[in-house]
């Protein structure tokens, strides 16, 4: 499909949006800007965008395949794909599979609990807020989105969990736990932003070993070299 590419949308910490010369399609491009800590730890790791493109990209299509809605059209270089434009809904949807980050620094539970029934938690995207916790009865109060709508996005988050669950035990990794983003188009719940090693906990099965964002925020080694081996595993699969 060509495409023109246009003004820039939105700058997020390691993504930008830009609008394109087709009705209802976005560009986005993922830089190699990594941040953490609110932004308060940030640097620039040279070809890591283009490795979360790519496992994004992979990710988007298994989803897709397995039924998912989501906002993937196409790459179009290493860093850059066309999404569907999407409204977005500012909730950061988060499912745990296994106790870990903030909520072993919250709540009373050992790192490495399963959580089975696997747990859904739904944080307000706001940084200036400190993205924080909300619940049904809060969400509605605040008309982020009406009933329905959140029984859909619960019912899709459950979903992707049960399908990128499976997908990572088979290649010998535990999916500790990841957010997701949705948007609406044309009265349609799509996922949208981005699932990748920036936006996901995975651990080596065998080892426990952390392969993802948690190496760059806790300093536990080359990040890039690590990015780069679960990228390859994951999409050894295309
Ligand atoms: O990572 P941290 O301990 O600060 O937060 P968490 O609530 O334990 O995060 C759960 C999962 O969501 C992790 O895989 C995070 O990488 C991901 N997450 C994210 O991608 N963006 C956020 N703003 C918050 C969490």
């Amino acid at each position: 499909m060509a495409i023109q590419k246009g003004d820039l949308l939105y700058a997020g910490k390691a993504k930008s949006v830009f609008r394109t010369d087709r009705e209802g399609i976005f560009l986005v491009e993922f830089r190699d800007d990594i941040t953490a800590f609110d932004g308060g730890k940030k640097d620039v790791l040279a070809k890591k965008g283009s490795l979360n493109a790519r496992v994004s990209a992979f990710l988007f299509s298994h989803l897709k395949e397995c039924g998912i809605p989501t906002h993937f059209i196409e790459m179009i270089d290493e860093r850059s794909m066309l999404v569907r434009s999407l409204d977005m809904i500012p909730l950061e949807v988060i499912v745990r599979n296994v106790a870990a980050g903030s909520m072993v620094r919250t709540y009373p539970i050992a790192e490495g609990t399963p959580l089975n029934p696997p747990v859904l938690v739904m944080d307000y995207k706001d940084d200036s807020r400190h993205d924080p916790m909300l619940n049904d009865d809060l969400i509605l109060a605040l008309k982020i989105v009406n009933a329905d709508e959140l029984a859909r996005i619960k019912e899709l988050a459950h979903s992707i969990n049960r399908i990128l669950f499976q997908f990572f035990e088979s290649l010998d990794i535990t999916l500790v736990d990841f957010k997701i983003e949705f948007g609406k188009a044309d009265g349609q719940i799509l996922l949208g932003d981005e699932i990748s090693m920036d936006s996901m906990r995975l651990w080596d099965a065998g080892t426990g070993e952390s392969l993802d964002k948690d190496v760059y925020r806790f300093s536990k080694g080359d990040v890039l070299a690590v990015y780069r081996r679960v990228a390859e595993r994951i999409c050894a699969r295309e």
